[in-house]
């Protein structure tokens, strides 16, 4: 006989890798049913019993209110939970393949912890496939559980967005989807519970995997296209942002503008989607072309700059560079998988002195992962070249005035996001 799901009115739910999607999910379901948040990194443990999220995702008084939540390093407490939602990174390792390591850790811890009737979601972002293939194995492995007789699975993809106040968890409509049909209801009620906006049942697992990697496949490769326009409209000395604007009145034009693709979303679960394409071969030749060209953008501005200066009689060698921002975007202190390194190591093989300065981002972990030393308070007057590489509100509140102080009277100044008036910088994207 097949095992009972269990009953929504007293489950308890585990949240399993409680980083920028985990921690407001395992926060919001605290406020409606026992919850308990695992995370193996024992100081992230730590500051969230002290009611502190350094992703700055999840307020303390959010915190606080999450009256039924608990956190824990100790895998032995999720004995007991009836639903493991897992929310660990799946990032690419240095060849741009899936690394699937996180995600098969937790699928064992997973695998040790359920019962009969568990259900376990992923929320992470996969390629169509990896939750049955990859990770129900596992459990039934470390479980010695049957899957849809003794255990279920279900997908539920994250759509939050880092730093956004307006588009929360609860108010972004979220797709559901299980393993039985009995499990999709299942998963389709327990996450109507917590979402205001509301659910949308997909018929399979596979196709809530689908359409998660796909949404940020189409953002990536839309934006390749603006980039690749504005790497014509360069040389054809057009402004791209004036043919965006023109271009923008009609009705259906979609409003990308051209950037740096960084974070470790939209640059990185493309990937996902090609290695399975590869896998079964079929070779996608859009969305690696937009990968490829998204990822050359940080060098582009770096050679802008240079040429910049160079027009200036100011030698790219020996020049005193400053970058402003170095997270992967405004506003926020997440530096994974950030593009802005591209520009200063671009800058660095030119042997410009480079100073990187972002108030939003740990000096620690600047250092840690990409051995850079921030500079805390750049000295007025001193560079040759100042790039807006990230429109944190600090650098558009300082304005085109402030922002030129930092130079000497024939700096260069480039607007990466152009969100400076366009006449007082001397180029953007
Ligand atoms: N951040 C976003 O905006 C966002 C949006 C949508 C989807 N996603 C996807 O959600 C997933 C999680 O992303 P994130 O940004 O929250 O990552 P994150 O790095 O912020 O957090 C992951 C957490 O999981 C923990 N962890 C790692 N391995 C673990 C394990 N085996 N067991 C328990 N905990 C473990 C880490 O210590 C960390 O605290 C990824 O697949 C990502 O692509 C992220």
């Amino acid at each position: 006989m097949t095992a009972p799901l269990p009953d929504l009115s007293s489950i308890r739910v585990a949240v399993i890798g409680l980083g920028y999607v985990g921690l407001p999910l395992a926060a919001t379901f605290g406020k409606h049913f026992d919850t308990l948040g695992f995370d193996i990194n024992q100081r992230r443990v730590a500051e969230l019993r002290e009611h502190h999220d350094h992703t700055l995702e999840t307020s303390r008084e959010e915190l606080q209110a999450a009256a039924r939540l608990q956190v824990t390093d100790n895998p032995a407490d999720l004995a007991g939970c009836d639903v493991f939602i897992v929310t660990v990174p799946t990032p690419i390792d240095e060849y741009k393949r899936p690394d699937l390591r996180p995600l098969e850790s937790a699928s064992i811890t997973v695998g040790r912890a359920i019962g009969r009737g568990g259900v376990a979601v992923f929320e992470s972002t996969v390629y169509p496939g990896a939750t049955e293939e990859v990770c129900v194995p596992i459990i039934e492995r470390e479980s010695g559980l049957h899957f849809n007789q003794d255990f279920y699975a279900g997908y539920s993809p994250e759509r939050i967005n880092p730093g956004d106040r307006e588009h929360r968890l609860e108010t972004i409509v979220k797709v559901t989807s299980g393993s039985t049909p009995e499990a999709a209801d299942f998963v389709d009620r327990l996450y109507g519970a917590i979402i205001h906006a509301g659910t949308h049942k997909a018929s399979s697992i596979r196709v809530a995997e689908a359409a998660k990697v796909i949404e940020n496949t189409q953002r990536d490769v839309n934006i390749a296209l603006i980039n690749e326009l504005s790497l014509i409209f360069h040389r054809l000395g057009i402004d791209t942002h004036e043919v965006l604007e023109a271009a923008g009145t009609k009705w259906n034009f979609l409003p990308f503008k051209p950037g740096l693709v960084g974070g470790h979303c939209i640059g990185v679960d493309p990937y996902y989607l090609t290695h399975k394409a590869q896998q079964i071969g079929y070779h996608p030749d859009v969305i690696l072309a937009g990968r490829r060209i998204n990822d050359g953008m940080g060098s582009h501005v770096a050679r802008r700059v240079a040429k910049l200066m160079g027009k200036r009689n100011l030698a790219a060698a020996g020049a005193r560079v400053l970058v402003l921002g170095l997270a992967f975007k405004e506003n926020c202190p997440d530096v994974r998988n950030t593009r802005v390194v591209d520009i200063i190591a671009e800058l660095r093989s030119f042997n410009a002195k480079v100073d990187v300065h972002d108030p939003w981002v740990n000096a620690d972990e600047a250092r840690h992962e990409y051995g850079l030393e921030l500079v805390a308070q750049p000295q007025p007057g001193d560079y040759d070249a100042v790039i807006l590489a990230v429109a944190h509100r600090e650098f558009v509140e300082l304005g085109i005035d402030g922002i030129r102080k930092l130079g000497h009277d024939n700096a260069v100044l480039f607007d990466v996001k152009r969100v400076l008036p366009r006449q007082g910088v001397d180029g953007g994207l």
